[in-house]
C-alpha cells in the first residue's frame, strides 16, 4: 500500500485502520468463543444473554461508538476554502482531463491538461466538473474519490503533505476508454510550484531549431489547431487538450505513456490503436520526417 501524501488519504487510511483492528477484534473474540465452546461441555449457555447481549446490544453498541467516532473525520460535503487556498478547475472529457489556475498577477486563466501540479503545505481546493458524461476524480494518495457531473460543481479541499508525484485515475466508467484516463498530481515546494505556473502563463516558445520550425509548420499545415490551442501559434483548438507547455508534462494521452521522442511518436502515429475511439486520428499517414519533427516540436514546448 502506497503512504498517503495529503490530509484527505491521510484521514481515510486512520478510519481505515482503526475499523479494520476493531473487526479483527470482534473476530478474533468469536473465534474464541467458538474455540471454548467446542471444548467445554457447557449446558449452561443462557441463550437469551447471548443473542440478546452479543447478537443486539453488543454490535449497537460497537457501531454507534464508531459512527461517533469517524463523524467528525467525513470531509465536508461542502467544503468552504480557506482564504489562501489554490483553486484548480478540473474538467473532465472523454478520456482526458482539462485544468485551470487563475494567474493570480494578470487574472487570466493558466490551461493545461492531464497533470495537476500543486504546492506543498498549501490547501489546494479542486472545483470538479465534466463536459460530456459523468467521471469520477480519484487520486488515491491525496483524497477520497469525487464524481465529476457535467453541469454541476464538486468540491474537494486537499493539503499535500510532502514533495511527489501520485497516479490518479477516472473512478467512474465513462466508454471504452474508461480505464486509460490516468492523470499525475505533482507535489512540488511553493516556490518550485509558482515559478511552475509563472511559466504555465507565457505563451509558447519559439522553434529554436529549423526541425522544429518544420513541427511547428505541420502542426498548422495538418489543422491540428482545430482541436488543439498552442498559446501564441494558435488560440482556436477547444476539443482537445491545450498543448502550450506540453514538453514540460510527465506524461501524454492522459497519464498513459511517457513524454518521451519514442511515446510522442507511438502516440502521433498509432493513437486509435493505443486508445481506439479517441477524437484524435491516427496520423500515421504521414511521413517519418514530419512526424518526428512534429514530435520534435512538441517536446520543446516547455
Ligand atoms: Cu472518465 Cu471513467
Amino acid at each position: 500500500m502506497k503512504p498517503a501524501a495529503g490530509d484527505a488519504a491521510q484521514s481515510i487510511e486512520t478510519v481505515t485502520w482503526v475499523l479494520f483492528g476493531g473487526g479483527l477484534l470482534i473476530f478474533l473474540g468469536v473465534m474464541l468463543l467458538l474455540a471454548w465452546s467446542l471444548r467445554s461441555r457447557a449446558t449452561s449457555v443462557r441463550p437469551r444473554l447471548w443473542v440478546w447481549g452479543g447478537g443486539v446490544v453488543f454490535p449497537a453498541l460497537v457501531l454507534a461508538a464508531l459512527f461517533a467516532w469517524v463523524l467528525p473525520r467525513m470531509p465536508a460535503w461542502k467544503p468552504v476554502p480557506p482564504a489562501d487556498a489554490l483553486i484548480v478547475t478540473v474538467k473532465a472529457h472523454m478520456w482526458w482531463w482539462e485544468v485551470r489556475y487563475r494567474d493570480t498577477v494578470t487574472g487570466a486563466d493558466v490551461v493545461t491538461a492531464n497533470e495537476i501540479r500543486i504546492p506543498v503545505g498549501k490547501p489546494v481546493y479542486f472545483a470538479l466538473t465534466s463536459a460530456d458524461v459523468i467521471h469520477s476524480f480519484w487520486v488515491p494518495q491525496l483524497a477520497g474519490k469525487m464524481d465529476m457531473l457535467p453541469g454541476r460543481m464538486q468540491h474537494l479541499l486537499v493539503t499535500a503533505q510532502q514533495p511527489g508525484v501520485w497516479r490518479g485515475q477516472c473512478a467512474e466508467f465513462c466508454g471504452a476508454q474508461h480505464a486509460q484516463m490516468a492523470l499525475h498530481v505533482v507535489g512540488l515546494q511553493p516556490q518550485a510550484f509558482d515559478a511552475w505556473l509563472a511559466a504555465q502563463a507565457r505563451p509558447a516558445a519559439a522553434p529554436a531549431t529549423p526541425r522544429q520550425l518544420q513541427g511547428r509548420d505541420a502542426f498548422l499545415a495538418q489543422r491540428c489547431n482545430a482541436c488543439h490551442t498552442v498559446r501564441g501559434v494558435s488560440d482556436e483548438g477547444r476539443l482537445g487538450p491545450d498543448l502550450t507547455h506540453f514538453g514540460s508534462r510527465l506524461h501524454l494521452g492522459a497519464g498513459i505513456l511517457e513524454n518521451t521522442p519514442e511515446g510522442r511518436a507511438r502516440w502521433l502515429a498509432h493513437i486509435q490503436q493505443i486508445k481506439s475511439g479517441a477524437r484524435m486520428p491516427s496520423y500515421d499517414r504521414l511521413d517519418a520526417p514530419t512526424l518526428e519533427a512534429l514530435g520534435d516540436w512538441l517536446g520543446a514546448l516547455q
